[in-house]
């Protein structure tokens, strides 16, 4: 199997030393970038114009993760600026296969995400429309907030689903990922990690990223 993919949130970085919070995880996959409107989700972060400065400074690809309302109006622009993968909120979208379609057309990734209270089975028929699939391990919003292992039966039935239907998706979970519940997450079925606090909460943060990629691997 592929290697997992470790993406750290920048969420848990230090906000006024962006740059330097950056070149920390020049080890990692992806920089994972939670974009929140305090409307969708009850909390704020920045939009499109801080985004690019990141994407100009980052070592490692970006991996933008959109808590917003209005998806179909500004997810393309995140693709437009470079980024790496866009993923949006199934729960926020009018239109998401037409949304992942405009992103790929412009050459990024499309991601769609659900929160721990969202069904899957609004995906089956549509998986493979979509270069990945987060299942939101936390009620989206805020970094460091504890795993919801309720979540993984929904993660390995979507994982089983596009195996049936030769879809290749990542899976990708976003929450409470740390030493302690990625071998869980993993077994489940995801190959595609997202760790805020547990990345910039270490001491050592490439040798965090490393033993996280190791316990998903195992
Ligand atoms: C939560 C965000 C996550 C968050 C994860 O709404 O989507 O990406 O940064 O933080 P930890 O890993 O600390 O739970
Ligand atoms: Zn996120």
């Amino acid at each position: 199997p592929t290697s997992p993919r470790i993406n750290p949130s920048i969420l848990a970085a230090d906000f006024v030393n962006m740059q330097a919070e950056l070149a920390r995880i020049a080890t990692a996959d992806f920089a994972h970038v939670d974009v929140m409107d305090n409307h969708f989700v009850p909390n704020l972060t920045f939009g499109p114009q801080m985004v690019e400065r990141i994407q100009a400074t980052c070592p490692v690809p970006l991996d933008v993760h959109l808590m917003i309302t209005g998806p179909d109006r500004w997810a393309p622009g995140y693709a437009e600026l470079g980024a790496a993968s866009v993923t949006f909120h199934l729960e926020a979208a009018a239109d998401p296969v037409g949304l992942a379609r405009r992103l790929r057309d412009i050459g990024a990734r499309a991601g769609v995400a659900i929160k721990p209270g969202t069904a899957g089975e609004a995906l089956y028929d549509v998986l493979g429309e979509f270069d990945q699939i987060l299942v939101m391990t936390v009620e989206p919003g805020f970094g460091g907030q504890g795993f919801m292992p309720e979540t993984m039966p929904k993660l390995r039935a979507l994982v089983d689903e596009a195996a049936r239907r030769g879809a290749t998706p990542w899976f990708q979970v976003d929450g409470g990922i740390s030493d302690a519940t990625i071998e869980m997450a993993a077994s489940a079925g995801a190959d595609t990690f997202v760790a805020g606090s547990a990345v910039y909460g270490a001491d050592d943060v490439e040798a965090a990223i490393m033993r996280l990629r190791d316990l998903a691997r195992a």
